[in-house]
């Protein structure tokens, strides 16, 4: 572990939804390590349908804060990832996952099976469905990446709050792309916010079956 690197305990324990930041620019090597903590997320079939616009232009985060409901932050931060779905992704990646997968050691009849089960599976998708599908894995590389942040010593916030039509247009997507969360990164600037606590477990937790609580 490097030196400044939190444990991960400790950076799930400190971390805060960051109501504003002081600027200063994120290391490139840092920033590098947080995709790639993205971009080593589990996925169904491993298809890998997170796309990431890295946002860090003054200009550019200007106008990222206008599609965002003005959330100062936005600008504030040192960079802004736009963590996005590729609806038709896998339909360029897949051979590309199954050459990989072959060399990493996938059974060759899996191999098969995925050619046929990947594209029935998700071609049968309503748009809303594959919405749900792309929220689901992309907040799994979203969150690599805000823990990875946080380990590394920056102060993050996600956010929901933005017009997905004007950050189509802001980052000029393809059609295919569907925005997900906006994850700024960064370092506090002035007070953290409040810490709103969690519910006891007895609430959220289940044992078994819903309703029987885990002793
Ligand atoms: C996916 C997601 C989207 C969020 N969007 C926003 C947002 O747009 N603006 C904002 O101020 N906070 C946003 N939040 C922050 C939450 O309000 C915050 O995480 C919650 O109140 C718990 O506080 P904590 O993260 O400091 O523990 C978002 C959080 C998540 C997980």
């Amino acid at each position: 572990m490097a030196k400044h690197e939190k444990s991960l305990s400790q950076a799930i324990r400190d971390r805060r939804a960051t109501p504003s930041f002081d600027g200063a620019p994120i290391l490139a090597e840092d920033l590098r390590a947080i995709l790639d903590a993205g971009l080593g997320a589990p996925s169904g079939y491993n298809i890998q349908p997170w796309r990431f616009i890295v946002v860090q232009g003054e200009e550019q985060k200007r106008r990222l804060r206008a599609a965002s409901y003005n959330q100062a932050k936005v600008e504030e931060a040192s960079a802004v990832i736009v963590a996005c779905g590729d609806a038709d992704g896998w339909r360029k990646d897949l051979d590309q996952m199954l050459l990989q997968g072959r060399e990493g050691g996938m059974p060759e009849g899996y191999a098969e099976q995925a050619r046929n089960s990947v594209p029935n599976y998700l071609s049968s998708f309503s748009s809303d469905e594959m919405h749900g599908w792309l929220n689901k894995m992309v907040m799994i590389a979203f969150t690599h990446m805000m823990l990875m942040a946080e380990v590394l010593g920056y102060d993050t916030a996600p956010m929901e709050g933005f017009e997905q039509e004007k950050v189509d247009e802001v980052l000029r997507l393809p059609l295919s792309y569907w925005v997900v969360a906006l994850l700024a990164i960064g370092h506090l600037k002035g007070p953290d916010k409040f810490n709103g606590g969690r519910f006891d477990s007895s609430r959220t937790v289940f044992s078994e079956e819903f309703g029987k609580p885990l002793k």
